[in-house]
């Protein structure tokens, strides 16, 4: 037994994969689920070896995907991009239900915008929200270099007026996919309107729906965690719809529309 009781070799072998781990990161192999971002909550630690173990053996990620994701990891608010494993669970749900038409809501320099239309066939569509087009204007071109631009259909403007626009549109029960990931004060608002725009058997995916761990003790003036917290609760006994809240990144639950 070596130093606070742990096994000789499990001190050594830890070490070696953080030794590991630093070379990797140096090399070059920056994964942003890694490299920034606010502690959350995760049963495996967002740093971890075992977290750095499932990235290199499950990732697929396709070039112009890495070079956005690097690029975006430079930006001030870099952490705001969804994790690359998380990005790739969405485009494998998107791609196993046969998706055509998918709604994400909150965009920033698209990254899982991108990774949807990547999935999507050719007639395929992704109506894109957001209300920074400075933000957009990051990954705008990396979506023309992976010959996908055609698929992303860009709304500038808030996301409501966008679901309404597309309520009013007669596009009710024709979509397949929403990923909801923006303003948290307004997502009951987003997911009530992306329940009525999703088929039968389509999915909605809520991201941050465990904030950093605030919704175990929701402050009163803390309206983002309370409305998270509400919708955490109201989603649990909703007939409407199966779900499954994953503990990945800072929890993403999976709504499926019955
Ligand atoms: C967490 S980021 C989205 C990350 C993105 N899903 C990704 O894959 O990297 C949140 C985004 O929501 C946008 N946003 C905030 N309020 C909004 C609103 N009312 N309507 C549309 N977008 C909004 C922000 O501009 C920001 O780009």
């Amino acid at each position: 037994m070596s130093l606070f009781g742990v096994p000789k070799e499990v001190a050594v072998g830890t070490a070696m994969l953080g030794v590991a781990f630093a070379a990797g990161m140096l090399a070059g192999k920056r994964y942003p689920s890694l490299g920034f971002g606010t502690p959350r909550p995760s049963i495996i630690g967002k740093s971890s070896a075992l977290q750095q173990y499932i990235l290199d053996h499950s990732l697929r990620e396709h070039p112009v995907l890495k070079k956005l994701r690097l690029l975006t990891a430079d930006h001030p608010y870099g952490k705001m991009m969804v994790s690359c494993d998380q990005a790739q669970l969405m485009a494998n749900l998107v791609k196993l239900i046969k998706a055509k038409k998918v709604i994400e809501i909150g965009v920033f320099t698209g990254y899982n915008t991108l990774n949807m239309a990547l999935v999507l066939p050719d007639n395929g569509k992704v109506i894109a929200c957001d209300i920074n087009e400075d933000y957009v204007k990051i990954g705008k071109p990396l979506w023309k270099e992976a010959g996908v631009e055609h698929k992303i259909d860009l709304r500038i403007k808030p996301a409501i007026h966008t679901l309404d626009d597309l309520l009013a549109g007669g596009e009710v029960e024709t979509f397949d996919f929403a990923f909801i990931d923006a303003d948290k004060e307004s997502y009951n608002e987003y997911y009530e309107k992306c329940l009525r725009l999703v088929k039968k058997g389509g999915i909605i995916a809520i991201d941050n729906v465990l904030w950093n761990g605030r919704v175990l003790k929701p402050r009163r003036d803390d309206l983002a965690t309370q409305s998270i917290h509400r919708l955490n609760e109201k989603l649990l006994r909703d007939a409407r719809i199966n779900i499954s809240m994953l503990p990945m990144e800072d929890g993403l639950t999976l709504a499926f529309k019955l």
